[in-house]
C-alpha cells in the first residue's frame, strides 16, 4: 500500500487534515486504534473560535454546525456573589465563538471522507513508525505496511508518534495542576444563555451547553478523584453551593448521562517535526481546558501543515515544511500562557494561600472592569486571527 500521508490518529487532527489534503489533490490514509462509535461519542470539549467554524465551513465541512451550533457573543465570569460579563461584540466586534460539541465535529468530518471515497482504517492495531529520518518513511500495523511520503502524528498525547521521536531531539515543557475536572452531560435546559466560569472558595465551577437541552458541567475535584465517589446527587449538591451564588439565580437539575474526570496538564514538546515525521494537535501540545483551545490548536496546527504539504507535493520545496514547527509554536504558546492564566484566576489552589487568593480577586476585579484587561481576555478567548 502506498499514499502521500500516512495520518495515525482519527481525532479532529487527523480527520481535518485528512480532508483538507483531498480538497488540493494530495492522497492520505488514516490509522485509528478505536472504532467509529467510540471516537463519534467520546465526549470532549465544544467551544469553536471564529477562525475554526470559518475553517469548517471553507472547507465544506460547517453545514451542520451552522445549523445546530450556539453562536455566544460573551461569556460571565461570576465571584464574589456577582456576574460579570465579557462582551465579545464590544470588545472584539465580529468576532464569536460557536458551542458546538467537538465529537460533532468528529462525526461531519468522518462523514464528509466516507462520502469522498477517503480511507480511514478503525480499529487498527500495533501501529508503527518506521525511517521517519529518511524520505522514504513507512507505516506497520497487523502485518500490513503503508508507504509514505510523510507521516502526520495526530494521535493524541497516548499516542505512538511522539515516542517515536528519539528522546534527545524533543524538549518537552510541561506543568501539571493540584486538581482535576468532573465533567458532566446532563438532559436538561442551559440555566444560562451564556458560559458561566465561576470562582469559588469551593473550587472553580463552568456551567457549559450542547443545545437548548443539553448542558455540560465541570467541577474542580481533587487529581485523584474517582467518578464512584460522585453520585448525582452530590454533584448536583456541588454545582448548586458554586453557580447559585448570585441573586436571582437557580440551577435547573436533570438526568445525568455522562461522567468523566479529566486531568489538567500543560504540555509541548519542541520541535513539532522530526525527519519526516510531523506531529499536530495534542499529538505535540496539551492545555488544560479551561481556556477551551485544544480543539482549535490542532485545527490551526493541521491548517499550516496542509499550506506546507501542498507546498511540497507541488514543486518539492520544502521550505513551509522546515517553518511548521516554528509557525504553530508561535500560536501554541499563546495558547499555553492563556490556558494557564485562565485555570489560575478560576481555581482554587492551596487554601492556606490567603496572599494567593487576594491576588486572584484583584486580577477577576481588573479583568472586570478594565476595558484594556477585558479585551485580553476576549481575544485571546476567541482566538488570535491566524
Ligand atoms: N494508533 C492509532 N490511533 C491512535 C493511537 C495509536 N497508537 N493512539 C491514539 N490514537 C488515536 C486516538 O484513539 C484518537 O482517536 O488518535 C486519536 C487522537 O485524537 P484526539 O485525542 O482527539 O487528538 P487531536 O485530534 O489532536 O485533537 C485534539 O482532542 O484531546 C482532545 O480536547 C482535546 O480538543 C483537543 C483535541
Ligand atoms: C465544554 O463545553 O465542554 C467546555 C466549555 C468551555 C471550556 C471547556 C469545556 O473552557
Amino acid at each position: 500500500m502506498r499514499t502521500q500521508v500516512g495520518i495515525v490518529g482519527a481525532g479532529p487532527a487527523g480527520l481535518l487534515l485528512s480532508h483538507l489534503l483531498h480538497l488540493r489533490g494530495i492522497s492520505s490514509v488514516v490509522l485509528e486504534a478505536r472504532s467509529r462509535e467510540y471516537v463519534e461519542r467520546r465526549v470532549r470539549a465544544g467551544v469553536l473560535e471564529q477562525g475554526t467554524v470559518d475553517t469548517l465551513v471553507e472547507a465544506g465541512v460547517g453545514e451542520r454546525m451552522l445549523r445546530e451550533g450556539l453562536p455566544h457573543h460573551g461569556i460571565e465570569l461570576r465571584y464574589g456573589g456577582a456576574r460579570h460579563r465579557i462582551p465579545f461584540e464590544e470588545l472584539v466586534p465580529g468576532r464569536a465563538i460557536t458551542v458546538y460539541g467537538q465529537q460533532e465535529v468528529v462525526k461531519d468530518l468522518i462523514a464528509a471522507r466516507l462520502e469522498a471515497g477517503g480511507d480511514i482504517r478503525f480499529e487498527v492495531l500495533d501501529v508503527a513508525l518506521h525511517d521517519i529520518d529518511t524520505d522514504k518513511p513507512y507505516l506497520t500495523f497487523q502485518g500490513e505496511r503503508l508507504d509514505c511520503d510523510v507521516i502526520a502524528g495526530c494521535d493524541g498525547f497516548h499516542g505512538v508518534s511522539r515516542p517515536s521521536i528519539p528522546r534527545d531531539a524533543l524538549t518537552v515543557y510541561e506543568r501539571e495542576y493540584p486538581f482535576a475536572w468532573l465533567g458532566i452531560l446532563a438532559r436538561v435546559r442551559p440555566s444560562t444563555e451564556e458560559l458561566i466560569y465561576a470562582r469559588n472558595d469551593r473550587g472553580f465551577a463552568l456551567h457549559s451547553m450542547r443545545s437548548p437541552t443539553i448542558s455540560r458541567f465541570y467541577l474542580q475535584v481533587p487529581p485523584d478523584t474517582r467518578e464512584e465517589d460522585w453520585p448525582d446527587e452530590r454533584i448536583w449538591a456541588e454545582l448548586k453551593a458554586r453557580l447559585e451564588t448570585v441573586p436571582g439565580f437557580t440551577l435547573e437539575t436533570g438526568e445525568i448521562v455522562e461522567k468523566g474526570v479529566t486531568p489538567m496538564r500543560s504540555f509541548v514538546a519542541e520541535p513539532m517535526q522530526y525527519g519526516r515525521l510531523f506531529l499536530a494537535g495534542d499529538a505535540a501540545h496539551i492545555v488544560p481546558p479551561t481556556g477551551a483551545k485544544g480543539l482549535n490548536l490542532a485545527v490551526a496546527d493541521v491548517r499550516v501543515l496542509t499550506e506546507a504539504l501542498a507546498r511540497f507535493f507541488a514543486d518539492g520545496s520544502a521550505d513551509l515544511l522546515d517553518r511548521y514547527s516554528e509557525h504553530c509554536l508561535k500560536r501554541v504558546w499563546r495558547a499555553q500562557h492563556f490556558s494557564w492564566w485562565m485555570t489560575t484566576l478560576l481555581h482554587t489552589f492551596d487554601s492556606d494561600d490567603a496572599y494567593g487568593r487576594r491576588l486572584q480577586l484583584s486580577y477577576l476585579d481588573y479583568v472586570t472592569s478594565s476595558k484594556a484587561a477585558a479585551t485580553t481576555l476576549a481575544e485571546n478567548y476567541v482566538g488570535m486571527p491566524f
